[in-house]
């Protein structure tokens, strides 16, 4: 407990310095940026960071996964096709429908968040920059501070399909196919270590983990696994797991938007193969030992997540500010 309220402590007080740091350097535009800035909406919008957070904080009060699913909801909309928002429509073939949606979600906040702004300041808030702040914000209510600041200015996309979904990495690929999957938007080494990261919280389906588990009805246990934290994912995942059953990504603290990942890396109590793959890998590794110091871990992936949240963005006269985040507007 002393431990727990010590981190928060610092979470505050290394906010604090951060929130100096940008409101000093005059929240202009970053170098190589895609048309993105600190408070975008100041004057067109002025209060859409307290209607994002209030809304937020009200519905992850009430559902605790809700950090998880909005997390992982950025991540999707960014990988695929960029942070667009194309992740939200619905339609026949949209990104939606694809396999690996089947635990993404949060769309229900995000369409309440975009009926308040909508009465604020009709026709101005992207669908693309709610699921952002969304993200920022649904993790900040654990500590009532945000870890990272959200640039805005993102449009959102006219399209989704399916198919490119094809594109998100897999929780089995091993190390190169990570990297390939982040360098291709992009994002380094550094990058991939530290926004699996994310994996701090939230869930996975079975299915994701029991080939790590199983052979067909015998127990085949990944040698990399620690074999009592095995045990348990065998106790959460039996053979053949409920399509419903889930693990915790974080066997920890699987609540708490903590370092505790980088600690269970280490222990060899990753979740899915993804997790343990950046331990096979010396650079890596030494990224994870690394952030397995709290300060480190914020710090970098406040700074990770602005490049991620950067990824093939619509700005400037690009795309377009939906009227409501499931469809295009139609003119
Ligand atoms: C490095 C490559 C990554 C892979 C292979 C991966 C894969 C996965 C998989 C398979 C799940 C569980 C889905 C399920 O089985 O239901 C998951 C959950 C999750 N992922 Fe990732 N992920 C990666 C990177 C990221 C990144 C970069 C973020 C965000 C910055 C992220 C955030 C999350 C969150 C928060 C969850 C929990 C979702 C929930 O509780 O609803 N992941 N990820
Ligand atoms: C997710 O994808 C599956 C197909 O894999 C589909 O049956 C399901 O309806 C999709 N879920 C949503 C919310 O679209
Ligand atoms: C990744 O990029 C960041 C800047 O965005 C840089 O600080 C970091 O050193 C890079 N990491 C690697 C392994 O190249
Ligand atoms: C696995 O077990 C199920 C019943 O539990 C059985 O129907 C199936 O044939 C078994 N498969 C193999 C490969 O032994």
């Amino acid at each position: 407990m002393g431990r727990e309220l010590g981190w928060r402590w610092r979470v505050a007080a290394w906010w604090a310095v951060v929130a100096v740091a940008v409101g000093g350097a005059g929240a202009g535009l970053l170098e190589s940026n895609p048309g993105l800035a600190y408070n975008f909406y100041q004057t067109t919008c002025p209060n859409v960071d307290s209607i994002v957070r209030s809304v937020t904080w009200a519905q992850v009060a009430a559902n605790p996964a809700l950090p998880g699913r909005l997390l992982r909801l950025h991540f999707h909309d960014c990988f695929v096709q960029g942070c667009d928002a194309s992740i939200l429509l619905d339609n026949a073939q949209s990104e939606k429908t694809a396999p690996p949606n089947l635990s993404v979600g949060g769309y229900e906040v995000i369409d309440a968040i975009k009926t308040q702004l909508e009465q604020a300041c009709p026709g101005v808030v992207s669908c693309a920059d709610i699921v952002a702040l969304a993200a920022r914000d649904a993790v900040s209510y654990q500590y009532k501070a945000s870890l990272w600041q959200v640039e805005t200015g993102r449009r959102d996309g006219p399209a989704s399909l399916a198919s490119n979904t094809g594109a998100l990495p897999s929780p089995f690929a091993g190390f190169n196919g990570l990297i390939q999957s982040f360098a291709a938007r992009g994002l380094n080494l550094t990058d991939l270590v530290v926004l699996s990261g994310a994996h701090t919280i939230g869930k996975a389906s079975c299915s994701s983990v029991t080939p790590r588990l199983y052979q067909g009805n015998s127990t085949n246990v990944d040698p990399l696994l620690d074999s009592a934290y095995a045990s348990r994912l065998m106790s959460s995942c039996p053979n053949p797991s409920p399509s419903s059953a889930t693990v915790d990504l974080d066997g920890s603290t699987p609540l708490s938007f903590d370092n505790n990942y980088y600690i269970n890396l280490q222990n060899k109590q990753g979740a899915l193969a993804s997790d343990t793959a950046l331990t096979q890998n010396a650079a890596a590794a030494q990224i994870v030992n690394d952030l397995t110091n709290p300060t480190k871990f914020y710090a970098a992936f406040s700074m990770s997540m602005k490049k991620m949240g950067r990824i093939d963005v619509l700005a400037g006269s690009k795309g377009q500010i939906r009227k409501q985040c499931r469809a295009v507007n139609t003119s």
